[in-house]
C-alpha cells in the first residue's frame, strides 16, 4: 500500500490532459490496486483533494450528504486561495454565485428539488418518448445520404440540447447560443472553447440580433447565459405560459414563499448545462465503444430487444461525468486514511465502473451484463435528476441510428475535451454508410 502523501507511478488526477489523452483509465487501475483512497497534492493555486477510486468508498461519501458537502463546490478541488471581494464582485456582476440543486445540501436540497421532480417523472420521459424519437428523426433526416461528418456536431449534440431546450421552453432560436455557451462554460480548459467567445458572438447575432450579440459577446458564456434567462423570466411574468420548467419554477413556492430571481436563474443554468453536455457525450462515447466491439454490436443490431440493457453498460463503459466532489464536515476515516474536515475528496465515476470489487470481468464490454450496478448518475442525495431522459435519449438514439444507419462507423480518432470532469468528445468523424 502506498502511502498517502506519494504519487503513485506519477498520478495526478488535476491534470486534464491525462483526460484529453484517454489515458486515464490505466491511472485508475494502478490507484485502485495500490493506494485507492489517494491524496493527489495540490499547487500554489489549487488545493490538494482525496481521490476516490473504489465503489464501496464513493457510495459511504455519496450517502452521508451532511458529512461530505456539496455547498463548497462539486467541480475540482477549488482554488486554494479564496479572494472573497472579488468573488463578490464578479457575482454581484453576473447576478448569480452558480450555487443551483448540485451545490446545495440537506435540507434546502431536497426542498428546491422536489419543485420540478414532476417535470422529470417515469411518466413524463414516457409522455416525452414520441417527441424524442421525432428530433432523432428529423436529426438524422438532416444527414440524409450524405456519406461522412461529424457525428457530435450533426446528431449527438443536438437530440439532448433539443430536448432540455424544448423542456425549458425555449425559442428554437437560441438552442445554437445555448450549444456554443455550453461548450464554453464546461469547456473553459479546453483550447478550442476559449476561443469561442468570437464565435459565440456569431451565433449570437443569428439568435438574437446584432446588437444583442455585441453586448452578449462582451460577458462570459455564464454572464450571457444568465442574461438570456433573466430576460426569459421578465417575458414569462409578463405573458405567464404554462407547462414547461421555467413556468413551473416562477409559480413555485416553499413553504409558502416563492424562489428568488436568482434561485430560478441559477436553476434554468444547471439545467441547460447538466442536460445537454453529458447525454451528447453518453451517445459519443456509445458509439466509439459499439464500433469498437462489433461482435456486442452485431448482437444488438440481431435484436434490438437487447437495446435496455446496452444502453446501462454504455453508461458504465463511459461514464460521461468523470468526478464530483465534496468536502468533509468532520475528521473522518476512510480505508485507514484520515481525512480532516475541510479537505475535498473527489469520486471518480469511471473508476468505480470498473471496479474489480463490483463488476465481474469490468474491462469487458458486455452489452447484456447483469448485474450491472454502475454509477454514471451518482447515487443518493444527488442522484442525477435527468437520469430517465439520458436513459430514454440514449435507447431512442440507438434504434433509429441503427434503422437509418445501420452501417455507420467511426472514421478517424475522435477528439476529446480537455477537463478531468467531463469525459467530453467535441468531433467524431463518422461514415454513416447508405441510408
Ligand atoms: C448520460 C447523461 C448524464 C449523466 C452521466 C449525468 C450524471 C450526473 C451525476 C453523476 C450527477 C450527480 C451529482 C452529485 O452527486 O453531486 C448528476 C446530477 C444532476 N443531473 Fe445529471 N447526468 C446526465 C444527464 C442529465 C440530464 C439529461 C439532465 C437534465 C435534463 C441532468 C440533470 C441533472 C441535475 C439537475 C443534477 C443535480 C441533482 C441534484 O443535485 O439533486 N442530468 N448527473
Amino acid at each position: 500500500m502506498v502511502t498517502s502523501t506519494e504519487l503513485p507511478h506519477g498520478i495526478n488526477l488535476a491534470d486534464a490532459k491525462l483526460f484529453e489523452r484517454n489515458e486515464a483509465h490505466e491511472a485508475f487501475r494502478l490507484l485502485r490496486r495500490d493506494a485507492p483512497v489517494h491524496w493527489n497534492p495540490g499547487t500554489e493555486h489549487v488545493n490538494g483533494f482525496w481521490s476516490l477510486t473504489k465503489a464501496e468508498d464513493v457510495l459511504f461519501v455519496s450517502r452521508h450528504p451532511e458529512l461530505f458537502i456539496s455547498s463548497k463546490g462539486i467541480a475540482g478541488s477549488g482554488p486554494r486561495h479564496v479572494d472573497v471581494e472579488a468573488q463578490a464582485r464578479a457575482e454581484a456582476q453576473i447576478g448569480v454565485s452558480g450555487a443551483s440543486i448540485i451545490t446545495m445540501d440537506p435540507p434546502r436540497h431536497v426542498q428546491m428539488r422536489r419543485l420540478v421532480n414532476k417535470g422529470f417523472t417515469p411518466r413524463a420521459v414516457n409522455a416525452m418518448e414520441p417527441r424524442i424519437r421525432e428530433i432523432t428523426n428529423e436529426l438524422l433526416d438532416r444527414v440524409g445520404d450524405r456519406q461522412s461528418g461529424d457525428f457530435v456536431l450533426e446528431v449527438s449534440s443536438q437530440l439532448p440540447l433539443a430536448v432540455i431546450c424544448g423542456m425549458m421552453g425555449l425559442d428554437r432560436e437560441v438552442w445554437p447560443l445555448m450549444f456554443e455557451l455550453t461548450n464554453s462554460i464546461l469547456g473553459s480548459g479546453d483550447p478550442e472553447y476559449q476561443a469561442t467567445a468570437a464565435k459565440a458572438g456569431a451565433v449570437a447575432a443569428d439568435a438574437v440580433g446584432t446588437a444583442e450579440a455585441a453586448r452578449l459577446t462582451n460577458m462570459t458564456g455564464m454572464m450571457r447565459m444568465i442574461g438570456y434567462f433573466r430576460e426569459q423570466l421578465a417575458d414569462r411574468r409578463a405573458h405567464p405560459r404554462e407547462d414547461d420548467l421555467v413556468s413551473i419554477l416562477l409559480e413555485s413556492e416553499i413553504d409558502g414563499e416563492g424562489l428568488t430571481e436568482k434561485e430560478i436563474l441559477e436553476f434554468c443554468f444547471l439545467l441547460v448545462v447538466a442536460g445537454n453536455e453529458t447525454t451528447r457525450n453518453a451517445i459519443s462515447s456509445g458509439l466509439i465503444a459499439l464500433c469498437e466491439h462489433p461482435e456486442e454490436r452485431a448482437r444488438l443490431q440481431a435484436d434490438m430487444s437487447l437495446i435496455d440493457s446496452a444502453v446501462e453498460e454504455i453508461l458504465r463503459w463511459t461514464s460521461p461525468v468523470v468526478h464530483m466532489a465534496r468536502e468533509a464536515t468532520a475528521d473522518v476515516v476512510i480505508r485507514g486514511q484520515q481525512i480532516r474536515a475541510g479537505e475535498k475528496v473527489i469520486m471518480w465515476y469511471p473508476s468505480v465502473n470498473r471496479d474489480e470489487e463490483l463488476f465481474a470481468d469490468p474491462y469487458r464490454f458486455d452489452i447484456t451484463r447483469s448485474p450491472n450496478e454502475h454509477l454514471a448518475f451518482g447515487i443518493g442525495e444527488h442522484f442525477c435528476l435527468g437520469a430517465g431522459f439520458a436513459r430514454k435519449e440514449i435507447r431512442v438514439m440507438f434504434e433509429e441510428l441503427f434503422k437509418c444507419y445501420p452501417d455507420i462507423q467511426v472514421a478517424g480518432a475522435p477528439e476529446r475535451l480537455r477537463s478531468n470532469f467531463i469525459g467530453g468528445i467535441k468531433h467524431l468523424p463518422v461514415t454513416y454508410g447508405s441510408a
